[in-house]
């Protein structure tokens, strides 16, 4: 049995990390489905496409060659918006899909991270998580992991930021960010990485056993 693990949850709520870890552990292929969005908003910003432009931005190809650019805050702004549209998602879903179905280089499952992957992408995935914490501990986290990349910002724009693309990526129309409805909630809030990372483990494992 192909193993796929769904991991959804709001910006900063350490998807990625906890995607990398699982993956690593249970030898499968790691999806981070955000940089499909960050790559196709780099794309229009870099063709100079109007980011109301749906159709335009949908037939784009996603830029990924660049990982820095990637995180840019006008990136990461533009992708919030972009994901608004059905015919971007849509441009995006058959490649997700494959991806977890048929996992590179002959990897015995994927783990897939974003805001749909339970709902939308993988909604027969083999465990479904839905990682969140306070906003509040979010703003805290990404205003440290700037500060080590000795980038300047107030805690105050951090917020501000991480609240309005939270709304955003909430309230569309098309695959709103929401727990599917048989998803595991992990609040990590006051847990460490360590804990977090110790507590999915023993969910897969005990889905494998
Ligand atoms: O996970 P991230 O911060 O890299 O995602 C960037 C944006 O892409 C996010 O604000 C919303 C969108 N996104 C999405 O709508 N669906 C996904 N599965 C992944 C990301």
């Amino acid at each position: 049995m192909s193993l796929v693990i769904a991991i959804d949850g709001p910006a900063g709520a350490g998807k990625g990390t906890i995607a990398r870890e699982l993956a690593a552990r249970f030898d499968c292929a790691y999806l981070d489905t955000g940089s499909l969005y960050r790559g196709l908003a780099l794309a229009a910003l870099k063709s100079s496409t109007m980011l109301n432009e749906a159709a335009a931005i949908a037939a784009l190809k996603p830029d990924l060659t660049d990982a820095a650019a990637l995180r840019r805050q006008d990136v990461t702004e533009a992708a919030s918006i972009i994901a608004v549209y059905p015919e971007v998602r849509a441009a995006l879903l058959a490649f997700q899909r494959d991806f977890a179905i048929r996992p590179p280089e002959g990897k015995r499952g994927a783990v897939l991270d974003g805001r749909d992957i339970g709902t939308v992408v993988c909604p027969d995935a083999t465990l479904k998580l839905f990682l969140t914490a306070a906003a509040e501990v979010r703003a805290e986290r990404r205003l440290k992991e700037l500060q080590t990349q000795n980038q300047h910002a107030r805690y105050a724009d951090v917020f501000a930021a991480i609240v309005e693309r939270d709304a955003r990526d909430s309230s569309r129309a098309a695959a709103p960010l929401t727990p599917a409805l048989d998803a595991v909630i992990v609040d990590t809030s006051s847990l460490s990485v360590t804990e977090v990372t110790a507590r999915c483990i023993a969910l897969v494992e005990n889905l494998l056993n």
